[in-house]
């Protein structure tokens, strides 16, 4: 089966003449379907660059992009959309959820850009929450809601499409190490059950937990390592010293 994320020779220029950023660099990247990427290097190295042209959010400036197969280089932005729609969700550091909005009205939101009938629009959302361990949070608005819950209804949100590719940019950027660990070990879930999954991170922790770790420099990838033995997340938490007055 062909890879499902195929990168050759992209190259992303910001800018042009003497203020050109070249943000990457003829970098080939191949990530096949159930892998579990943690994407890490300095600031500025070119991470969310190479995160917004997997998710099809922006165009190379040269060399080509197929997402399961299909060469999105030269598409249009409508048919990008339709794409990463149909195979992308996305998760943030800012978790990005409506405010005053209830966990499973933000959960169900991108199923109303597609037009699903308000029932199976609230039974898919229910079980995005359930499969996030949230299904006794449904109509807690996010600023009812712990960092790390927020968090998990924006997994939910991610999820409710059912994409194959999971797309994340810093989601543990906001949270404690006990938090942290337990979006990991939510997110290795995930894996197990055959979603794909390409995460930036700074924290060493965090990359430990996925079983292959791309470090970017200056707008290539300096190196490739597969994690033969993994951070087990949920063990990881286990053996935290127990939160205080629980
Ligand atoms: N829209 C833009 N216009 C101009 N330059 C940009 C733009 N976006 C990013 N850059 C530049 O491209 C380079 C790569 O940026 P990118 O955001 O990919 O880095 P990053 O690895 O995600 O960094 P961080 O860890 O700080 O999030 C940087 O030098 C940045 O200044
Ligand atoms: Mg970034």
């Amino acid at each position: 089966m062909s890879a499902l994320i195929d990168l050759a020779s992209v190259s992303k220029n910001y800018g042009t003449g003497a203020a050109v950023v070249r943000a990457l660099r003829e970098v080939s990247l191949q990530i096949d379907h159930g892998d579990f990427v943690a994407l890490v290097g300095q600031s500025g190295s070119g991470k969310s660059t190479m995160m917004n042209i997997i998710g099809c959010l922006d165009r190379p400036s040269g060399g080509r992009y197929k997402l399961e197969g299909i060469d999105v280089t030269e598409r249009s932005n409508d048919a990008r959309a339709i794409v990463r729609n149909r195979l992308i969700g996305f998760v943030f550091q800012g978790f990005n959820l409506l405010a005053r909005t209830t966990a499973l009205e933000n959960v169900e939101l991108p199923l109303v850009y597609r037009g699903v009938s308000g029932r199976e629009r609230r039974a898919r959302a229910l079980r995005a929450l359930e499969s996030v361990g949230l299904a006794s949070r449904l109509h807690h608005t996010p600023n009812q809601l712990s960092g790390g819950q927020q968090q998990r209804v924006a997994i939910a949100r991610a999820l409710v499409t059912d994409p194959p590719l999971l797309l994340a940019d810093e989601p543990t950027g906001n949270l404690d190490t006990r938090t942290s660990l337990e979006v990991l070990d939510l997110l290795q879930g995930l894996n197990q059950r055959g979603i794909t999954i390409v995460l930036v991170t700074h924290e060493h922790d965090i990359a430990a937990c996925a079983k292959r770790v791309v470090t970017m420099r200056d707008g290539r990838v300096q190196s490739d390592v597969r994690n033969e033995s993994p951070t087990n997340a949920g063990e990881a938490l286990a053996a935290l010293p127990p939160v205080e007055g629980s």
